[in-house]
């Protein structure tokens, strides 16, 4: 970026924003963004009058495209580059917005006398947040906003189905929220604990051991009805390796929608599970006021936390819990709880400096009640994240190509985009081509898709298909018979997932009790605990992490990972995508063999 940028950068952060008002930001509006709002919700009634809301403005990234080509170098094993990660202003530098954007924004937000320490900027200043009563953000949107509510859950939030901004502003601007999305953010676990089915005891030596004949790696016999992190490390060839941990290697979990990960159960589970690890624990980061609510243990939080650090351990850990916990109520005088939490997670973790260089999240939506500009921008901060180093992993979904209607005789796979077509339900972030998205699988000889709920598979409808998929994804779309599930989904999406681990009838521990538990959210952070450790042998030999996995797990990283061969994914009343040889949109590469992969990183 040249000086006189930065410099420009400086001045506008010192000139008052009044100075730089000018009246012709008031000029004709447009319409900038209209959306339908899903099935399921209707318009209910009008917000209070003091009600406030805390919008984000998102200003475009006019140099995105070069960033994105580093991370595309900097992530390639093949290419000289790789392990050459950016620096946290490197990339601030690559996503700053063009300073006319700025300007133009700033008279904006300056002709409704919004002053500049109203305001918070991100370090790259290409998001700005704002916290006015909703009456305001009325007039300069040039909208009306309602309460809506959902019929199923009855959450409430405050949305509009359109917003505007004068016709100057409109390329200055990608993307305003909390206006049109409808999104319903959730954890992708299923608790399977039923009182006729109580959890089995840790191991069952009685049962023997069984080979695999895939992988001829011999596994506990009970791991087919119980995983533990003994079975994990039997099943993914990681049994007699050493973990230790080097002090810049580092693991992170998310926390999201009121789930707080349990001192004391990790402690109990690290007795049952992981002896050697008891006494330790995670390092906790609030973001946004995010709670630390130890009297109420979260089966997902906990699941995720006790078996990525139980995977990873001795690796240093740490769970951020953001804020944002439905059901939203409009009567109070808060700030809608808004947006998709993980806007404001990346805001926090973006401004870190060290950020823990594996991070696991098992949490998502239907890729369609995001706005795709909103997709984008979240997609962009993971893609930040893998230039500087981090390997983001996400959960692919528990509903198969479907949207988790519980019965599958009534599909409700309609697009909310006015033609309320019937078309496969993907899940984001999984479908952001910057992140690592993981299936889920289940039994042990062989290692089969999950069939008790379904893993989450697919085909972005909003982001293509990345280059490093250029040859697995096709091979697949190949074994389709001609026209099958013709206009159902996108043949040139993104897929997902991109690879798979266990996922079902995990033991974790929750308010000192045993529970039994599974869905991608099992298998998410299953996965990054074994990628903490393969950080491990790199760092360990003086070299860097591996950052974002996808180009390497579609290129040499390949043969580190067993095919899995068997199972499908149902949804929208199909029986979805099948398992093949080779990736498919259930299981993606197929599950981690630890101790190959640890010679090909
Ligand atoms: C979409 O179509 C389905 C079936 O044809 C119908 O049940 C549903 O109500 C429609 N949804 C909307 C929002 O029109
Ligand atoms: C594992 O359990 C499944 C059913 O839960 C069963 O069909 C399968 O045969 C079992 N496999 C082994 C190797 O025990
Ligand atoms: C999945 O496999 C079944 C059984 O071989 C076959 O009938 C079906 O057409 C396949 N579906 C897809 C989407 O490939």
């Amino acid at each position: 970026m040249q000086p006189s940028f930065r410099f420009l950068f400086a001045l506008l952060c010192i000139v008052p924003l009044a100075v730089l008002s000018l009246p012709a930001q008031n000029g004709l509006y447009e319409v900038k963004e209209h959306a339908h709002p899903p099935h399921g919700w209707i318009q209910h009634s009008v917000p209070p009058a003091d009600h406030t809301i805390s919008l984000r403005i998102g200003l475009p990234q006019p140099n995105f495209n070069i960033l994105e080509t580093h991370l595309y170098e900097v992530s390639d094993p093949g290419h000289h580059r790789y392990g050459q990660h950016l620096s946290k202003e490197e990339v601030e530098e690559l996503v700053a917005p063009h300073p006319e954007s700025l300007q133009a924004v700033n008279e904006w937000l300056a002709s409704h006398g919004i002053q500049e320490d109203e305001i918070t900027r991100s370090p790259a200043k290409d998001w700005i947040t704002l916290t006015i009563p909703i009456g305001m953000a009325e007039k300069m949107l040039d909208t009306k906003y309602h309460v809506w509510k959902n019929l199923k859950t009855g959450d409430d939030i405050v949305r509009t189905t359109s917003y505007s901004l004068p016709i100057g502003l409109h390329e200055h601007v990608d993307v305003i929220q909390p206006t049109t999305m409808f999104a319903q953010f959730k954890p992708f676990r299923s608790t399977i604990v039923k009182s006729n089915e109580e959890p089995s005891s840790v191991i069952n030596d009685a049962l023997g051991s069984i080979t695999n004949p895939a992988t001829g790696l011999t596994v506990d016999a009970s791991c087919n009805q119980t995983i533990t992190i003994s079975c994990l490390n039997q099943l993914y060839n990681a049994v007699g390796y050493k973990q230790s941990s080097t002090s810049k290697n580092s693991i992170g979990v998310t926390g999201y929608v009121g789930e707080y990960a349990n001192l004391a159960d990790l402690q109990q589970f690290y007795a049952e599970q992981r002896p050697d690890a008891r006494g330790s624990s995670f390092r906790f980061i609030s973001v946004n006021g995010g709670l630390n609510d130890q009297s109420k243990p979260g089966f997902e939080a906990n699941l995720d936390v006790q078996f990525a650090l139980g995977i990873s351990y001795p690796i240093l850990a740490t769970f951020y819990s953001t804020a944002g916990t439905p059901p939203f109520k409009p009567d109070v005088i808060t700030p809608t709880n808004t947006n998709e939490p993980y806007s404001d997670w990346l805001d926090s973790v973006i401004n870190q400096v060290d950020i823990p260089l594996t991070i696991s999240t098992s949490y998502g939506d239907d890729e369609q009640t995001v706005p795709e500009s909103f997709a984008r921008r979240v997609c962009s901060g993971f893609a930040q994240l893998g230039a500087r180093g981090v390997s983001v992993v996400f959960s692919s979904g528990d509903f198969g190509v479907g949207d988790g209607n519980p019965d599958p005789a009534t599909q409700t796979c309609f697009t909310n985009d006015g033609n309320n077509q019937t078309k496969f339900i993907p899940v984001f972030p999984a479908t952001c081509p910057f992140v690592t998205s993981v299936g889920a699988t289940q039994n042990i000889s062989p290692e089969v898709a999950v069939s008790r709920f379904f893993s989450g598979g697919g085909f972005s409808n909003y982001f293509l298909r990345p280059a490093y998929q250029k040859r697995a994804v096709p091979g697949y779309l190949d074994t389709l018979e001609h026209g099958t599930y013709q206009g159902l989904f996108n043949r040139n999406g993104r897929g997902v997932p991109d690879i798979a681990a266990q996922g079902d009838r995990f033991r974790i521990i929750v308010g000192g009790q045993p529970a039994m538990i599974g869905g991608t959210s099992a298998a998410a952070p299953a996965l990054a605990g074994f990628i903490a450790l393969l950080n491990e042998v790199r760092l360990r030999q003086g070299r860097p992490p591996l950052g974002f996995l996808n180009p390497f797990i579609y290129s040499i990283g390949s043969s580190g990972f067993t095919d899995i061969l068997s199972g499908h994914n149902s949804g929208c009343g199909t029986p979805g995508f099948n398992v093949t040889k080779g990736w498919d949109p259930v299981t993606g590469l197929g599950t981690p063999n630890f101790g190959r992969l640890k010679n090909l990183v």
